[in-house]
């Protein structure tokens, strides 16, 4: 088993680039599979799930070529091989749901993604994608299979423009409502979407492609399909969640760190954040300066939300930060149910954080009077002990590195095969920063990558 061993105490100090964003990466790898056009993407991070894409694409008979170095992919699907996502894809990742969207108008043969766990439709967290869809005209039926179910989609009638609202602006629900749309008849409206950066690079993409889009006021997205379609080059936006992980280990370890591509755009909730926080940064044509400007203050009140709120993705680093910052802060989770189990270890390690049901800090959410710990008060600065401890979910993972590096003793990481599947050479940037990290081997046990290529891929968490 490879883990990391972390030690705190050395400010972070240099210049480090914020890749490609991977949730943008991954879903233009899936919207490529609309047309048999080629598409050449820039700025493609070398990441696992991306890695695990690049397999689900030439599964269905994409055929890619991937320059790591130069973080270029070529891709092009003349030919669907297949419309059956294997199982080994199944997971709690939401790529291959964005298959059927993908593939709806593409194939007349039935489009089958197994999922685990066997729930009916209805209670799956997928269920607004799978609402929007058949409001184009799909028909998709959940069955239950030998080892998991899976869903079978198909529109042998084809699929037709419609209006659809969504209960809440989900991002995946929004991209696959969009890329079943841009091979529809007629026009698609999708009110209360999800206007995420992330969501906007598909859209520039989409447009490239040959797509009649717009992104029209007060969340609305409009779609005329089309079956005519164009070779694309396309440069993906850079991650905003992974310039902010290093934003704020740079202001954690009391260092000064220069992201090199941090998009002032995407980050302004997260900058004013900082700014009450009492961080330093500096903002250049190029990307974003972090440094630390003295005592961190707590007494904040932060609300995740879905864009342009502060997003969900920052919240497991920023959490671990405000442990290092005097007086108490309230966050409140109004995107996830359930995105604070990670806590439990800070606090073994000296956190003083606290769960509510509640909804603290001011307006009431989905989850109000729900059996969700879904608020949290945490009160600083306590010092963080090195501690043993397995990263539960990407984020979580950031956030453990970022206690560990803020800490003063060393901390043994383990399940870092989560955030190898989102952030690039992790340990490569923070090694150059001066951060005090380095990888191993378990004595006695199989490194993880040889232990991967006997593994068949799992994604990664959601
Ligand atoms: C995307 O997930 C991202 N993942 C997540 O990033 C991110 O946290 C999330 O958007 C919100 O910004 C990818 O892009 C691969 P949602 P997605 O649909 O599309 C509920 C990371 O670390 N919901 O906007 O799955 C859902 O349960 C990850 O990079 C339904 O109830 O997010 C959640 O509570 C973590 N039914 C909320 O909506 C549905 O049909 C938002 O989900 C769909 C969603």
């Amino acid at each position: 088993m490879d883990i990391f061993k972390v030690r705190g105490g050395a400010p972070l100090q240099g210049e480090v680039r914020a890749s490609g964003a991977k949730n943008a990466t991954t879903k233009l790898l899936v919207a490529s599979l609309l047309s048999d056009k080629k598409s050449v993407f820039h700025n493609v991070p070398d990441i696992g799930d991306v890695e695990v894409t690049v397999d689900l694409c030439k599964e269905i008979g994409a055929e890619i070529q991937w320059d790591r170095a130069a973080g270029i992919i070529e891709i092009q699907t003349k030919e669907l091989k297949s419309s059956y996502i294997p199982q080994r894809f199944s997971g709690s990742n939401r790529i291959p749901i964005l298959m059927i969207g993908a593939l709806l108008g593409r194939t007349e043969e039935d489009i089958i993604v197994p999922t685990s766990g066997g729930c009916p439709i209805g209670t799956r967290p997928v269920d607004f994608h799978i609402e929007a869809l058949r409001s184009l005209g799909a028909t998709i039926e959940y069955r239950n299979m030998k080892q998991e179910g899976a869903y079978f989609a198909h529109a042998h009638s084809g699929l037709q423009g419609a209006i659809i609202t969504l209960p809440f602006p989900s991002v995946g629900a929004t991209e696959n409502t969009i890329l079943a749309a841009v091979r529809a008849k007629g026009t698609t409206v999708i009110k209360n979407a999800a206007i995420e950066p992330e969501v906007v690079d598909m859209i520039l993409y989409l447009q490239k492609l040959g797509a009649n889009i717009a992104l029209d006021v007060d969340r609305t997205i409009r779609i005329q399909g089309t079956r005519k379609f164009f070779d694309v080059e396309h440069h993906i936006i850079s991650d905003r969640i992974e310039a902010a992980s290093f934003a704020m280990a740079a202001v954690g370890t009391k260092g000064r760190v220069f992201v090199k591509g941090a998009d002032h755009l995407h980050m302004i909730t997260f900058l004013n954040k900082m700014r009450e926080i009492g961080a330093g940064f500096s903002i250049k044509n190029n990307g974003i300066e972090f440094y630390y400007d003295g005592p961190l203050q707590g007494g904040l009140h932060i609300e995740t939300d879905v864009h342009p709120g502060f997003m969900t993705d920052w919240q497991q680093p920023f959490v671990a930060l405000l442990t290092q910052s005097a007086g108490s802060s309230v966050i409140h989770e109004t995107v996830y149910e359930n995105r604070f189990g990670y806590t439990m270890m800070l606090k073994e390690m000296g956190a003083d954080i606290e769960l509510f049901k509640q909804c603290l800090g001011g307006r009431e959410c989905r989850y109000a009077g729900q059996n969700f710990y879904h608020s949290v008060i945490v009160k600083g600065p306590t010092p963080l002990h090195g501690k043993s401890i397995s990263i539960p979910d990407l984020r979580a993972g950031f956030a453990y590195v970022l206690a560990g590096l803020m800490s003063q003793e060393e901390m043994i990481i383990s399940g870092i095969h989560f955030v190898k599947r989102g952030y690039e050479d992790l340990l490569g940037k923070l090694q150059n920063l001066g951060g005090q990290i380095e990888q191993t081997t378990l004595p006695g046990s199989a490194s993880d990558t040889k232990r991967d290529k006997n593994l068949q891929p799992i994604l990664a968490v959601i």
